[in-house]
């Protein structure tokens, strides 16, 4: 209840303002501490608590991973991190849109750079009894010459302090940056990427987090670079630079990358897309795109995902809500009678199929609101 008030208040305050709140909300290790059910789930060597993950943009400066996965979350995605430090767009360059359940956002990396962030997660170390996966989502600086170096500059620097390492090429809201996902820059963003982690003197996974604005023959070439270069991981997806007709909100015409609930089926389709192309032996899926409860994130593990994140539900909902997406996945899954992540992921291979068996299972089991 009270979390729900103090959610209420956050929409009192301009978008970027209540970010900012709650950062340091977080940062101080304020918020609901659910008692949750187990879903575990092993991506890529990492044992995870649950497949519910907060999605990058969240904690852009490593401030509050703690924080954040004591509301409930298996991992948090902190970052993107800019190897220099950069300023980001001029604002306002967030928006709710309250009657789509969605955001747009144009931030352009705001990144206090790889080196403040370094020094968030020393600080973090030496901290007492860390849980939860932490991974760390890298980009280029939007003026730099050589984009390809920034991410392993930015590898090399922070590799050590994460679980794992995601390469962003992805977000619209850096010029160029999505070139990086044509077959030849992908080639070489990977040998980038792994050369950051030889620099860095570790070995971590690493994911590539992919827009949702992909043809399907690029996300075709994309699987299949990704399965020969041994990727352990894709994101699918970031936000979308297209403005389905649904929208009603006042902001639908600013621009930027559109989150949130006119998000999920695309994503979801793109997941499913992907994991058409790679089956049960490729890298890794990691859903993300629309997802507000357990439904959604029951319906990207059947279309493919071994984890799901969530970002524009936490913002708009409050932090009460990783808690219930949590809590209802577990309810769906019992009610499937499905064993565990492992057993359900992909059996729905087909996204609106999944969508609606996961849906019509909520309904039934009165989770629906
Ligand atoms: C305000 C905002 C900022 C974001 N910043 C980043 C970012 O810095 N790096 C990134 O990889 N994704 C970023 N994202 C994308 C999210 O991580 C996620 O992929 C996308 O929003 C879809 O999930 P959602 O619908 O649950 O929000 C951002 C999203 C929002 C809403």
């Amino acid at each position: 209840m009270i979390w729900r008030f103090a959610a209420g208040l956050a929409h009192c305050l301009p978008p970027e303002a209540a970010h900012r709140a709650a950062v340091a909300t977080l940062r101080r290790k304020i918020g609901p501490k659910p008692a949750l059910p187990s879903r575990p789930v092993t991506v890529a060597g990492l044992h995870f608590d649950n497949p519910i993950g907060l999605a990058a943009g969240f904690d852009k400066n490593a401030e509050c991973a703690d924080g954040a996965l004591r509301l409930g979350f298996g991992h948090v995605e902190l970052g993107t991190v800019t190897p220099l430090p950069q300023p980001g767009n001029p604002r306002p360059r967030v928006f709710r849109l309250p009657e789509d359940g969605a955001v747009i956002n144009r931030y352009g990396f705001n990144s206090r750079g790889m080196d403040v962030a370094a020094g968030n997660l020393t600080a973090r170390q030496r901290g007492q009894h860390q849980t939860g996966i932490v991974g760390i989502n890298v980009g280029a600086n939007k003026t730099s010459e050589e984009p390809t170096d920034d991410y392993r500059k930015a590898v090399g620097r922070l590799a050590s302090y994460a679980d794992y390492v995601t390469l962003n090429i992805s977000s619209p809201n850096t010029p160029g940056l999505r070139d990086l996902q044509t077959d030849a820059n992908l080639q070489n963003l990977i040998a980038a990427g792994r050369e950051g982690l030889e620099a860095a003197g570790c070995e971590r996974p690493l994911f590539v987090k992919l827009a949702p604005d992909l043809e399907p023959g690029d996300i075709e070439a994309i699987c299949a670079r990704a399965m020969t270069e041994g990727i352990d991981g894709l994101i699918a997806t970031n936000t979308t630079i297209s403005r389905p007709d649904s929208l009603r909100s006042a902001h639908q015409g600013e621009s930027g990358g559109l989150s949130g609930a006119p998000l999920f089926e695309k994503s979801t389709r793109v997941l499913a897309m992907m994991y058409g192309h790679l089956g049960d032996n490729g890298p890794a899926l990691i859903g993300a795109g629309g997802v507000a409860n357990g439904w959604q994130a029951y319906a990207k593990i059947l279309a493919g995902a071994s984890l799901v994140q969530l970002y524009s539900a936490l913002a708009l909902q409050g932090p009460e809500l990783p808690g219930r997406v949590v809590r209802e996945l577990d309810l769906l899954l019992g009610a499937d009678g499905v064993m565990d992540i492992a057993a359900a992921r992909g059996q729905i291979p087909d996204a609106d199929r999944a969508i609606q068996h996961a849906l019509h299972l909520a309904q039934s089991a009165g989770l629906q609101d």
